[in-house]
């Protein structure tokens, strides 16, 4: 059996990070209530024009070194972006540019926050059907470039940054037990749009800034989220029992808390970011992966479910073998 398994995962921050006391400045909200209502302390802002791509090629980079690979190893990138730094060519391309790669190809998916799900799911179906061997698995967001400042429900809850994953096929026996991605569950259902998006585009002629039904989308959130962990376990014939971590989309550690609580798992079994990083949308989850990682918390052989929730709404899971 031919499976896509994780080789390397590397991930970039802006310099810039700022904490929740900013926003008391300019608006009438506190640390306190930030703190409180969604576990988030501070948060990374690209510089004036740091832009997606810049990012998304920086993580890669560092992907690249942790997988002990070069660019040219590499036969198709994958970026997870709602933020892509031009209408067109996708920042994939522009990254492909950037690290150096002038074969292969290289493609946008946009399922806003389930965005690096829905690019795993892609990239695992390209490895599978053989059509490449070595996939860069981006998940990349300037979400600071559509935030109303004058919005406190929203404009406190979001970050930039970038992370990355190489995976790579194996021909294994083709258990749970064995390495790699086991399953992928992927939903969404169009109704919900005005829960979550942004207030313009090409076609409408405007730029736009992000709306958000703050409590509506978290009243989806949890029952969505566990239910798709689930599923994805399912088809990989395993249980929330299995699990060695869940890394989770990190919008609001109410969410996460819920979610872990619904599959019976302990906190002590979540990859949590959010207080550091807030909501990068896309970007979340392998900047998740990539600290879960550096700071000896996920293993080699480990069962991870991750799952995301956003706009669409757009929902899903893999289930993998680290
Ligand atoms: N500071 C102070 N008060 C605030 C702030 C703030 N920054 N933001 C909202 N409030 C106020 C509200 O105005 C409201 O006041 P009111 O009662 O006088 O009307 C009160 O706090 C409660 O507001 P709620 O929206 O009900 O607060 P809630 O507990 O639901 O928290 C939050 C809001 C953090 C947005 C939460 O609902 C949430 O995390 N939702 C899910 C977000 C999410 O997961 N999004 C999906 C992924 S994102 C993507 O796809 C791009």
């Amino acid at each position: 059996t031919r499976r896509a398994v994780i080789r390397g995962v590397g991930h970039y921050l802006p310099e810039r990070v700022v904490p929740n006391a900013y926003f008391e400045e300019t608006l009438d909200t506190s640390d306190e209530w930030i703190r409180a209502r969604t576990g988030i302390e501070r948060r990374h802002f690209a510089a004036e024009g740091q832009t997606t791509s810049d990012m998304a090629a920086r993580a890669a980079d560092i992907a690249l070194v942790n997988a002990g690979l070069k660019a040219s190893d590499i036969d198709a990138i994958i970026v997870a972006t709602s933020t892509a730094d031009l209408t067109f060519p996708s920042a994939a391309t522009m990254v492909q540019a950037k690290i150096g790669m002038k074969h292969g190809f290289a493609f946008d998916v946009q399922a806003v926050c389930a965005g690096f799900i829905f690019a795993m799911t892609n990239a695992n179906a390209l490895i599978v059907s053989g059509q490449a061997e070595r996939v860069l698995v981006i998940g990349a967001e300037t979400f600071s470039r559509i935030m109303d400042w004058t919005d406190r429900t929203t404009c406190v809850l979001f970050g930039d940054g970038a992370g990355a994953l190489v995976l790579e096929s194996q021909e294994g026996a083709g258990t749970p037990q064995d390495r790699g991605i086991l399953a992928t569950d992927l939903n969404s259902d169009g109704r919900f749009k005005d829960l979550l998006y942004v207030d313009g585009g090409v076609s409408t002629q405007s730029t736009g800034y992000l709306r958000m039904e703050g409590n509506q989308v978290f009243r989806h959130a949890v029952t969505k989220l566990a239910a798709t962990a689930k599923a994805a376990l399912d088809k990989a014939g395993l249980t929330a029992t299995d699990v060695d971590w869940i890394v989770p989309h990190q919008a609001n550690i109410r969410i996460i808390e819920g979610t872990a609580k619904k599959m019976n798992l302990p906190m002590s079994k979540v990859v949590v970011t959010v207080q550091d990083h807030g909501n990068t949308s896309a970007a979340s989850i392998p900047l998740a992966m990539s600290v879960g990682r550096a700071n000896g918390q996920i293993k080699d052989g480990d069962l991870v479910v991750t799952e995301a929730i956003g706009g669409g709404l757009a929902w899903g899971a893999v289930a993998l073998r680290w």
